[in-house]
């Protein structure tokens, strides 16, 4: 392929409630991307999640994971020494401001300047700044909500602060990037429960006022309704023997999915294109991600 027919980096933030299924969907979407195009999956933080899962190494520098697929792991303070030598271009002068003590105690109690480098290496190909970042889709297994929000919030704040010099130029660029419809998407992960489904609804809001972009909602985790339906059926037909406790659990199962629907409706409000993904009953993890990826096709 010609480098001008080349097709712009997309990159896809994934974020929503703590445990509601961010990473397995995250791998998913990421192996549904690979089928075609280069991808990316990134994890942010010190503990690669994935490692475990996997059995694999995740570290800083991409490993490849599958056919068109890689895996990394970006700490923030990983993410920050790249930005800053690119910016002081020599190891040595970034030995000097940063193994320095009071640049030292500078980051640690501005941790938004480590977000802020997490958002610039994210959109380092964009914008074609520091090492290349050849991949098609770069899919962020992201922070949860509140931490996901600060993020999101590193380089406005930078930019109120610093308004002149190279840095508040690449501030402004990533700035530009984030809210760029054309090559970020916002993906929340919930359940059809109570707390997440207000908590992804929040979300939605901040996202809306702090980007101007239409996050995707993922319902994750939804019990087979038509399934439990026919089973009360079933359960109810003369001729079929069942105890009472058989009974019981049936209409258990049905309150169950009655609720979901309450948040599955909510919900729906706020996005009604949200795609539904199915709980997945299995104990194995990589056939969860299997059928979780079919719901994305
Ligand atoms: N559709 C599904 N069906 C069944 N189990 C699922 C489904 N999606 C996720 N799980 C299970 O739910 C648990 C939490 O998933 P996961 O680790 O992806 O959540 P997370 O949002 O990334 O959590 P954290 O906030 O801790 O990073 C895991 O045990 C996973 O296997
Ligand atoms: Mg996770």
């Amino acid at each position: 392929m010609k480098h001008e027919e080349k097709q712009q980096q997309k990159i896809i933030f994934v974020t929503g409630k703590g445990g509601v299924g961010k990473s397995i969907f995250a791998l998913a979407l990421a192996q549904k991307y690979s089928q075609g195009q280069k991808v990316l999956l990134v994890e942010l933080g010190l503990h690669s999640f994935y490692s475990d899962f996997l059995g694999v190494s995740v570290e800083y520098q991409p490993t490849p994971l599958s056919k068109n697929l890689d895996i990394a792991l970006w700490s923030g303070a990983e993410c920050l020494k790249e930005y800053a030598l690119h910016l002081l271009k020599a190891e040595s002068l970034y030995k000097l401001f940063f193994e320095n003590r009071i640049s030292r105690a500078l980051i640690d109690v501005a941790p938004a300047l480590s977000e802020l480098a997490i958002l610039g290496k994210a959109t380092s190909g964009i914008r074609q700044v520091g090492p290349e970042l050849s991949y098609d889709v770069i899919i962020v297994d992201a922070y949860a909500t509140g931490h996901f929000m600060a993020l999101l919030r590193a380089p406005r704040g930078m930019n109120e602060s610093i308004q002149f010099g190279p840095m508040a130029e690449q501030t402004r660029t990533i700035l530009k990037t984030i809210r760029d419809p054309q090559i970020c998407e916002y993906a929340i992960v919930t359940l059809p429960e109570e707390l997440p489904a207000v908590e992804a609804e929040e979300l939605h809001q901040a996202l809306v006022s702090e980007v101007g972009l239409n996050a995707r909602i993922y319902c994750n985790k939804v019990w087979p309704q038509a399934e439990i339906l026919k089973l009360k059926k079933e359960s109810g037909t003369a001729g079929v023997r069942v105890s009472d406790a058989e009974m019981n659990f049936v209409q258990e199962l049905e309150s169950l999915v009655e609720r979901q629907q309450v948040w599955i409706q909510y919900l729906k409000q706020r996005d009604s294109n949200m795609k539904l993904i199915p709980m997945v009953f299995s104990s194995e993890p990589r056939q969860i991600v299997t059928e979780v990826g079919k719901s994305l096709l």
